[in-house]
Order: C-alpha cells, then sequence, then structure tokens
C-alpha cells in the first residue's frame, strides 16, 4: 500500500513501481475519476464529494476496491494499492476479509511543496502519466497541447483535500505501524525510487525465501 497527502507523489512512484515489479496498481483517484467520465451511477454520485475535495463515502470506494481486488490479475500478479485505505472504516473494512499488505509506504512531503505540486500538475488523458509545468513538463508539443488540469487541483481544494487527509492519517497509520515505511518525498523521484526499489526488492526476495522454506 502507498499512501501520503495530496500530491505527494503516490501517483508518480507507482508507475514506477509497476513497471518495475509487475504488480497491478489499484487507486481509487483513478477509478473514481474512470467512474465519473463514463457517467456511471457510482461516477454521479462521487463528482459532489471528488469536486470539493471531499472524502467519498466508504460504502461506495470499498465496494469498488474490494470488487477490483478479487479479479484474476491481482490474485496472481499482486496488488499496489493507491489512496485506499483513506480513513478508519476503509481500513477495518480490509481488516475483516483479511486483507492485509507486506508494506505500508507513506511519503512524506510538507505543505508548502505540496500545493505547488498541486496547482502545477497536468495529466496526459491518453496515456494517464503524470506531469507538472515546472518539475516534469512533457518532451514535446503534442504531449503538451492535450494535457488537462484536474478540477480539484485549484489551491483551495487542495487546501481543503489536505486538512481531510490529516484528520484521517493518524487512525489509518496505526492499523498498518507494523509493516510502515515512512518515506521523505521531498526529493527528486528517481532517488525515492531507488530507496523504495531496494525496500520492495528485499521483501520480494523474503517472500520467495519464505515460500521455497515452507
Ligand atoms: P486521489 O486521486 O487519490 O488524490 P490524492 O490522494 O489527493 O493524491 P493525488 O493524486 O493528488 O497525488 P499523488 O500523491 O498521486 O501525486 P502525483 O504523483 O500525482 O483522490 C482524488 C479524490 O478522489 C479524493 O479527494 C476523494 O474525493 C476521492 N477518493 C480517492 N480515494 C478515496 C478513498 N479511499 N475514499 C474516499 N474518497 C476517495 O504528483 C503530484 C504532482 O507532483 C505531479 O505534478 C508530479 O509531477 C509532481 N511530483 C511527483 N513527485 C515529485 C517529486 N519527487 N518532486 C517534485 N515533483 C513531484
Amino acid at each position: 500500500m502507498i499512501s501520503g497527502a495530496p500530491a505527494s507523489g503516490k501517483g508518480t512512484q507507482c508507475e514506477m513501481i509497476v513497471q518495475k515489479f509487475g504488480v497491478v496498481h489499484i487507486s481509487t483517484g483513478d477509478l473514481l475519476r474512470a467512474e465519473v467520465s463514463a457517467g456511471t451511477e457510482i461516477g454521479n454520485k462521487a463528482k459532489e464529494y471528488m469536486n470539493s475535495g471531499r472524502l467519498v463515502p466508504d460504502e461506495i470506494v470499498t465496494a469498488m476496491v474490494t470488487a477490483r481486488l478479487s479479479l484474476k490479475d491481482a490474485k496472481e500478479k499482486g496488488w499496489l494499492l493507491d489512496g485506499y485505505p483513506r480513513s478508519s472504516a476503509q481500513a477495518e473494512s480490509l481488516e475483516k476479509l483479511n486483507i492485509r499488505p507486506d508494506i505500508y509506504i507513506m511519503l512524506d512531503v510538507p505543505d508548502e511543496i505540496l500545493i505547488d505540486r498541486c496547482v502545477g500538475r497536468r495529466i496526459d488523458p491518453l496515456t494517464g502519466r503524470i506531469y507538472h509545468v515546472n518539475n516534469f513538463p512533457p518532451d514535446n508539443d503534442e504531449i503538451k497541447a492535450r494535457l488537462v488540469t484536474r478540477s480539484d487541483d485549484t489551491e483551495d481544494k487542495v487546501k481543503s483535500r489536505l486538512q481531510i487527509y490529516k484528520q484521517n492519517a493518524e487512525a489509518v497509520l496505526s492499523t498498518y505501524s507494523g509493516v510502515l515505511n515512512k518515506i521523505d518525498g521531498n526529493r527528486p523521484k528517481e532517488v525515492i525510487f531507488k530507496e523504495l526499489d531496494s525496500l520492495l526488492t528485499r521483501l520480494q526476495i523474503d517472500k520467495d525465501e519464505a515460500s521455497i522454506s515452507g
């Protein structure tokens, strides 16, 4: 599982983790945005919460995540949950189903950095890749021309998302304190990934050894 405040770099690190380890990336933000774009019943319910930076009701998100976790690819390849659980009720739902992570990564970034990251973020709707107007601009004008800004990436909405994150973070962290790894997310993305890569590689070796021995 990967967690952290809005714009702490979860999606950016997930892109690199998936490329290296081949796990299935399950981002509740991405799943919800897809429902909103498709105009589904879930999307229509979720839209007003997301647009105002509030959490979508637990029952909607939990049903979506548990359905996705039960698919064959997630069971076979392993999963990387991004942005869930985000409240103590969501963490309890997973505990009841005996769904637990091998590792819980928490990206730690100071508040003042987060606002700039959100406001400058741009998304490529074609590939889903994450850019930033100053930190990570796209390589060419064709990509630049099609980039979009998320509707919840205004300064006011980011502040409200951050406040909600802080209200819930501690309760979720305490559920996973045994497997918690707090990572300094205020460094170049490649440096952060190097640390995550060595943590996840070690974990994979330990799991392989455990499965051979018994
Ligand atoms: P979600 O999409 O999960 O939003 P979030 O948690 O606010 O996280 P972000 O996607 O904003 O940021 P990120 O950490 O992925 O950062 P990124 O890599 O993009 O959720 C959206 C909404 O959906 C919620 O507000 C809620 O309404 C709803 N929702 C989702 N899950 C829910 C749940 N479980 N329960 C209820 N409701 C839920 O990076 C950000 C920017 O910084 C980019 O521009 C990037 O290029 C740049 N950047 C990244 N890393 C670095 C670096 N190391 N240095 C410099 N810049 C960097």
